[in-house]
């Protein structure tokens, strides 16, 4: 189940550069472009009385936002993953990690991690780990990535997409469904699932249900897309490439996934991710429904440049989300979802 440090590093090095190109974004597919919210002319409101904090896992919150779990692991992503957790720390938002994998096979890993927190002490840190990984992984050892971090929370992702057309990919999810329940019976802080781009249809989101899970991030189908990624790293003659094209638009885009979340009067929280690129994005999640949302590549971008272009990027998706409040009439987030300000256009191609 271990497999050789160089070998990781030099997946995740290729995950970076191949998710920063244009082709491997499902671009405009989000179907967030057909929810439209209502403008409202006379809002009886002064947009600095705008208040965007609100309560997540049980706690308030800054601001609604996340900065959606990022791969680690390799040098280069030390500096990358030490300016998104200084500017969530100084913006309120919460950071996500990219996967603790490493962790299980490699001890520096821990050490990498303690640097990170203790580089921005107060940053409120989500752990991660794929599922395919949590099914074989003690409990114990899963509550080891969490005290690393400090983490607030426990995110499993899933992502049978990716497992099946990476090289060494461990596509066995068998079991998943009863580890999820007992992960949230066990560990200490909340579990929140969450999918990495190819999203969630309505009976996964029931049979999550069950498990007692915090939250679901459902990640869906219009950002980043992990199918055309793999494809591309398994190089041009290889089998996974052949099988890749075939499912490169592959999921449920994100739109979809928080109305069947809406549908199934989910008992955990609905986080929205995939494909987000704007606070007026974000908003129209909300409106869906979505307690948080989750950027990914946009921030990852932003942190490339450096910490001021990532931190006036937050400001900016900040101040497009309070502008969507302001212009539908609504001060917060809470009323904004409960006065249903949009409708949903079919657009005709
Ligand atoms: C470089 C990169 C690495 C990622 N690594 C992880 C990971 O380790 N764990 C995880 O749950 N999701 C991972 N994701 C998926 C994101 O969290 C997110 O679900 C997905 O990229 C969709 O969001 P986006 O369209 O805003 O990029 C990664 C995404 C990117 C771009």
């Amino acid at each position: 189940m271990t497999e050789p440090i160089s070998q990781f590093e030099e997946r995740k090095r290729d995950h970076i550069a191949l998710a920063l190109k244009k082709e491997n974004e499902a671009l405009g597919q989000t179907g967030l472009a057909e929810i439209l919210l209502k403008h409202e002319a006379l809002p009886e409101l002064d947009f600095k009385d705008i208040e965007i904090k609100t309560t997540i896992l049980g706690e308030v919150r800054q601001t609604p936002f996340l900065v959606s779990s990022m791969t680690a692991g390799h040098a280069a992503s030390k500096g990358i993953n030490t300016r998104i957790a200084r500017a969530c720390a100084v913006q309120g938002w919460l950071m996500g990690v990219g996967s603790q994998r490493r962790e299980l096979f490699d001890s520096e890993a821990k050490d990498e991690w303690r640097l990170l927190r203790a580089s921005a002490p107060t940053v409120k840190l989500l752990g991660n780990l794929g599922l395919t990984q949590a099914i074989y992984t003690s409990t114990d050892k899963i509550k080891e990535l969490v005290d690393t971090l400090e983490a607030i929370a426990m995110i499993i992702h899933l992502n049978p997409l990716q497992e099946s057309l990476q090289p060494e990919g461990t596509p066995n999810f068998r079991g998943g469904l009863k580890r999820l329940t007992e992960l949230s019976r066990e560990l200490s802080v909340p579990v929140v699932v969450k999918e990495t781009g190819c999203g969630f249809s309505i009976g996964t989101l029931r049979k999550l249900k069950e498990t007692g899970i915090a939250a679901v991030d459902v990640s869906g189908y219009g950002g980043t897309h992990w199918g055309r990624i793999e494809g591309q790293r398994s190089g041009n003659e290889s089998v996974q490439a052949e099988a890749s094209l075939s499912f490169s638009n592959w999921g449920v885009n994100t739109r979809d996934c928080l109305m069947a979340a809406a549908e199934v009067s989910s008992n955990y929280e609905v986080w929205a991710s995939g494909g987000i690129r704007s606070g007026l994005d974000a908003a129209k999640t909300v409106a869906l429904g979505a307690k948080a949302i989750g950027f990914a590549k946009p921030m990852l971008q932003a942190a490339m440049v450096g910490e001021d272009f990532l931190l006036k990027k937050m400001m900016v998706i900040e101040h497009e989300f309070k502008t969507a409040l302001f212009c539908t009439g609504c001060q917060n987030p809470v009323e904004f979802f409960h006065k249903k300000v949009w409708k949903w256009q079919h657009q005709t191609t």
